[in-house]
């Protein structure tokens, strides 16, 4: 068993800025954009070149306000602690492409299955402030399933009537008022995202969205959600299994469109686990992001494997269309079976890193879906590299490209903003072994810098190539810059 090594040196007390570079919202739409910077606090945030329309909080470092032109407006953000001064353009693209780099945040499902409720929600988006994790672009605080009313139930908590008389869905007991726990969340500088199945109830049995698909993203929109999970669960009984490609987009089309007309950006996450190669026809449906494969549940032991497959379909994607291989599961885990109990996640502390690094090559969307209350010394160095996640939410929005380098080794390689290259070096195997690299045999130009990005330090020596011990199920994350 492994010792927990802790690679990522402790953050400065320097103000850095960790907002991506760019961002995407349609004209008319309520602009709420966190800048997220670490450093010592306090820590004061200031904007040159802000458009009219948009304010920006000196304390909070939230911009938000309307903008009803299309176009792009250069923005400097600022971030200033008794330490220095921190800088960074921001694009801001006022147009129909929305999730410019890969959404970022929470989902309760790992954590919580079924025992979700309005407080666990709360305390998820205190957590995401608290453990500083704001501060490294995680925005997003979602309800998976389990918030409606359960079928045929007769428990006073879950069950009831569906509906109101205008048709309207009802959320169970659990969730006493949305509206208040999305301006809850807002008041953070969050961000809030809810599920339901096109079919008449979803993977765990609640009610669904089937045949009432335009009440029900009117609802979430006044509820005040950006992000709606939209699972095909009970959908194939309504289709009668069939699986041809109109019948697999119909409901995503219905949707997609729906949500294109409410007054609010509400990214929609396909999951219907990759059928009919949901990567090619995912963003002309209007999804932002798409499931490429079933639950990696709890099968932690298939992480290279799913990695593996998904960066198969790396043409599809872009800013604004992104690949989506499930969840990141470290720290606390749930699962249904256990419904929120969560415990120790079994992996051991090289797969989680090899977990993050192979996410953030792939360009994935950054959910983290363990216990927010339980965010240790550990899963936090692992999730809150500001070095790794800038790999993440490059806005080139690249998907690295898997080169073999032997049965049980491979390298990843992913062209980034600025001309360098972040480059991942892995073993799957499951003995230890010596990893070793000439960057030609990459087709990689001689780096004049390459840098380790989980311990934040320049490599010496690594001019024509690298090589390095690698552990079972272990990688390195290296970025490169051209001479
Ligand atoms: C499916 C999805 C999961 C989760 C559950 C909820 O299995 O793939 O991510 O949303 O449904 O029931």
């Amino acid at each position: 068993k492994e010792e927990a090594v802790i690679l990522t040196p402790k953050p400065s007390p320097k103000p850095r800025i960790n907002s991506a570079r760019v961002f995407g919202v349609r004209p008319g739409s309520p602009v709420l954009y966190t800048i997220a910077a670490s450093g010592q606090r306090p820590l004061w945030f200031s904007a040159e070149n802000l458009p009219e329309g948009l304010t920006l909080n000196r304390e909070t470092g939230q911009i938000t306000g309307k903008l009803a032109k299309r176009g792009e407006h250069k923005i400097t953000m600022v971030a200033t602690n008794d330490l220095g001064e921190a800088r960074k353009e921001l694009r801001l693209v006022v147009g129909d492409t929305i999730a410019l780099t890969p959404p970022m945040g929470w989902n309760s499902w790992n954590c919580w299955a079924c025992a979700v409720d309005d407080k666990k929600i709360r305390d998820a988006a205190d957590a995401m402030i608290k453990s500083g994790l704001i501060n490294h672009g995680y925005q997003y605080v979602n309800i998976d399933d389990c918030w409606m009313v359960r079928l045929n139930s007769d428990d006073p908590v879950v069950g009831g009537p569906r509906r109101d008389e205008a048709g309207r869905l009802l959320t169970n007991k659990r969730f006493p008022d949305m509206k208040a726990l999305t301006d809850y969340i807002h008041a953070k500088g969050l961000k809030a995202g809810i599920y339901t199945s096109p079919g008449p109830f979803t993977c765990a049995g609640f009610a669904g969205a089937y045949q009432h698909e335009a009440h029900d993203a009117k609802q979430f929109a006044d509820w005040g959600f950006d992000l709606l999970k939209y699972d095909w669960c009970s959908y194939g009984d309504v289709v009668q299994g069939k699986q041809d490609l109109d019948t697999l987009k119909k409901p995503y089309i219905l949707m997609g469109g729906i949500l294109k007309k409410q007054d609010r950006d509400i990214l929609l996450n396909l999951c219907q686990y990759g059928m009919g190669d949901v990567w090619k026809w995912g963003a002309e449906v209007g999804g932002q992001s798409w499931r490429t494969a079933g639950d990696l549940g709890f099968e932690l032991d298939r992480i290279f494997e799913v990695a593996l497959k998904n960066a198969e379909h790396r043409d599809y994607s872009r800013p604004g269309s992104w690949n989506d291989p499930d969840y990141l599961q470290i720290g606390y885990i749930g699962d249904a079976s256990t419904g929120g109990h969560p415990k120790p996640c079994p992996i051991t502390p090289s797969e989680q890193y090899a977990f993050m690094s192979l996410w953030c090559l792939m360009a994935s969307p950054l959910f983290y879906s363990g216990d927010m209350g339980r965010l240790d010394e550990f899963t936090l160095n692992v999730l809150c590299n500001p070095e790794v996640i800038d790999v993440n939410q490059d806005a080139l929005g690249q998907c690295a490209k898997v080169l073999p380098l032997g049965d049980e080794q491979f390298a990843m390689v992913k062209d980034l903003e600025d001309g360098s290259r972040a480059v991942g070096l892995f073993n799957r195997g499951e003995l230890a072994t010596d990893v070793a690299v000439k960057w030609s045999d990459l087709k990689l130009p001689e780096p004049k810098r390459v840098r380790d990005l989980w311990r934040h330090k320049d490599l010496d020596g690594a001019v024509t190539q690298f090589s390095a011990k690698l552990p079972r199920h272990a990688g390195v994350l290296l970025r490169l810059w051209a001479k």
